[in-house]
């Protein structure tokens, strides 16, 4: 089996409306496909199709070596759901969740148990897992959400903006579960509005928007695309300004741009550390009074903003009914999708 998720040309149409335009992705085993893109752009549509919860229209797919059309049990059997809406019975305790889980997915009640008690355990739930689920906090309850999906050890794992709304510690620790999957081999999709998730966890990542892939690549491929590093000079005093631009315009690879009320000239550079070095050495020539001197480099939010041309708080496509809605403002860390360009 040469990719893990294979999928070529995957239509899905609701209507009139398009929410898969013909998406083809590949992953290979053992790495995480980060699915980034603004609500509606049809990430879940992608995940749901994958999982063989709906049927796509047009194209096919192969997950773990099988046709999610023709072979739906067989893919199920290998694959991993989770989803931003926990399916975890509120009424049952952590424990029961996962030993009834357990006993669906045909183990014995012995080693359904006892499944269920490593995964506790791995996922540092023991000392809530006999307390009801419903006096969980959203960190639990996705934790448990991912176990649950771990329950059968899947070959590839579906994961659904899996941290949206949680709080920074929990985002961590499940960012930390997940690479631990990824370690043992498990293949991970995972979507999200989170760039700086995406960046963290995915090897490769793939840019939706509008039911169509419009970018594919790593994290650094996407930022260079973008543009590359530029040296950012910030002058004490504005008559300082135009000897700087005189001396920084010796190693510029293109006209420095000049913001006169931040005192700051940007400037992309034509070749890496050295020219960065050329630059201190000709401001301090001209004995210029430099304030501050960074290199800086695009980042995946310059990428997504450019790419897409929306933010999260922009226009949206709108939220499909298997759709999540937008996290909690409150709740989010950081905010998804910034629109400032740094
Ligand atoms: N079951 C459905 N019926 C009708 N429209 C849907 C359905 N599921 C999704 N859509 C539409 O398809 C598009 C993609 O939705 P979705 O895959 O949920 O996007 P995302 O997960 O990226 O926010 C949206 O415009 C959404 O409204
Ligand atoms: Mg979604």
């Amino acid at each position: 089996m040469e990719f893990a998720i294979h999928a070529e040309g995957l239509r899905k149409r609701y209507g009139d409306h398009d929410a898969l335009a013909g998406v083809d992705l590949h992953v290979p085993p053992g790495t995480v496909l980060g699915l980034l893109g603004p609500n509606g752009a049809g990430k879940t549509t992608t995940v749901r199709t994958l999982a063989t919860l709906v049927a796509p229209d047009a194209g096919h797919a192969r997950v773990a070596g099988f046709d999610v059309v023709s072979q739906p049990r067989e893919v199920r059997r290998r694959i991993g759901l989770a989803g931003q809406y926990a399916a975890v019975d509120e009424l049952l305790t952590g424990r029961e969740n996962l030993v009834l889980l357990g006993r669906l997915l045909g183990l014995a009640r012995r080693p359904a148990r006892r499944r269920a008690a490593e995964l506790i355990a791995a996922f540092g739930l023991e000392y809530a897992a006999d307390r009801t689920a419903k006096t969980y906090s959203g960190g639990m309850r996705r934790r448990l959400d991912l176990a649950a999906c771990l329950i059968a050890r899947p070959h590839v794992l579906f994961l659904d903006e899996p941290t949206t709304g949680l709080d920074p510690s929990s985002r961590l620790l499940l960012w930390q579960l997940v690479r631990e999957q990824v370690a043992q081999g498990v293949t991970v999709l995972l979507t999200t509005q989170y760039l700086e998730e995406a960046d963290a966890l995915a090897d490769r990542i793939t840019v939706f928007g509008k039911g169509q892939v419009i970018a594919e690549g790593t994290a650094d491929e996407l930022k260079r695309k973008v543009g590359d590093e530029r040296l950012e000079v910030s002058v004490a005093r504005p008559d300082a300004l135009q000897p700087a631009l005189a001396a920084l315009s010796r190693v510029a690879a293109a006209p420095p741009s000049v913001d006169e009320s931040a005192r700051r000239i940007c400037v992309q550079l034509a070749d890496g550390l050295g020219a960065v070095a050329t630059a201190a050495m000709e401001l301090e020539l001209a004995q210029i009074p430099v304030e501050d001197f960074a290199l800086v480099r695009p980042s995946l939010d310059d990428v997504f903003l450019q790419l897409t041309g929306e933010t999260a708080t922009g226009p949206t496509g709108g939220d499909g009914p298997a759709g999540p809605t937008a996290p909690a403002a409150s709740t989010t860390p950081a905010a998804p999708m910034q629109g400032a360009v740094s």
